[in-house]
């Protein structure tokens, strides 16, 4: 079959066509919980700078950036990691929808991985579930403050141990998990996104 070609008419090219490839529980959950399609790009171009990149999304979702990234940066590989299965499940359906074959899903915890085997990381503010009361994707899994300040720990020590040069691109996040070595180099006028590089 062939790949959708992202400069001819892309029929996934806005947020509304793109979450029709989901259910309609999992559309409902998109403004709140999926990067937007025109976040998505953005983030991508950026992480995508380079030779053979290799980008690791730390809570994929239901793979709505991985895929995006997918469509419109063939040079590049997309990886998803996602703790939910029913979410991983459904990353996958939209893969085969889709018909892109450099985006990649992983069914598990982000602290199971070894972060060095990727270039560059997205991060859509993942851990704040444990600390929002309200909004939950859903009832599933145990929150706590306590696993949020140790995913936020975990995560910046992986991002501290990669070289100069790693690029970073978080959305709406506090910036707890950010070390100082990730210097600042753009942001949107609202500062939910942020670009950093690893100085
Ligand atoms: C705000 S959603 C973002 C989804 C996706 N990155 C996107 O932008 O469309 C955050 C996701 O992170 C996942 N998540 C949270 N903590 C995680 C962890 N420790 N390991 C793997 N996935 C996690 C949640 O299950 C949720 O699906």
């Amino acid at each position: 079959m062939q790949k959708l070609n992202p400069t001819a008419q892309n029929p996934y090219n806005t947020d509304a066509a793109f979450d029709w490839l989901y259910p309609e529980r999992i559309q409902l959950l998109s403004k709140r919980h999926w990067t937007p399609m025109s976040v998505a790009r953005k983030a991508a171009h950026f992480l995508s700078q380079g030779e053979k990149k290799r980008i690791l999304d730390i809570g994929s979702g239901v793979g709505k950036f991985c895929l995006i990234g997918a469509m419109y940066y063939p040079a590049a590989t997309f990886y998803g990691v996602e703790q939910r299965q029913e979410l991983y499940n459904y990353a996958l359906d939209a893969k085969d929808a889709l018909k892109v074959n450099n985006a990649h899903f992983i069914h598990g915890n982000f602290t199971q991985l070894d972060i060095d085997d990727y270039d560059s990381f997205y991060f859509y503010n993942s851990f704040f579930e444990n600390l929002d009361k309200g909004d939950r994707i859903d009832h599933e899994i145990e929150y706590s403050s306590s696993l949020y300040v140790y995913y936020c720990r975990y995560l910046s020590k992986a991002l501290e141990s990669r070289p100069a040069g790693t690029r970073l691109v978080t959305f709406h996040s506090l910036g707890d998990e950010v070390p100082n070595a990730y210097q600042l180099v753009d942001a949107s006028d609202d500062f939910l996104y942020k670009s950093y590089i690893k100085r």
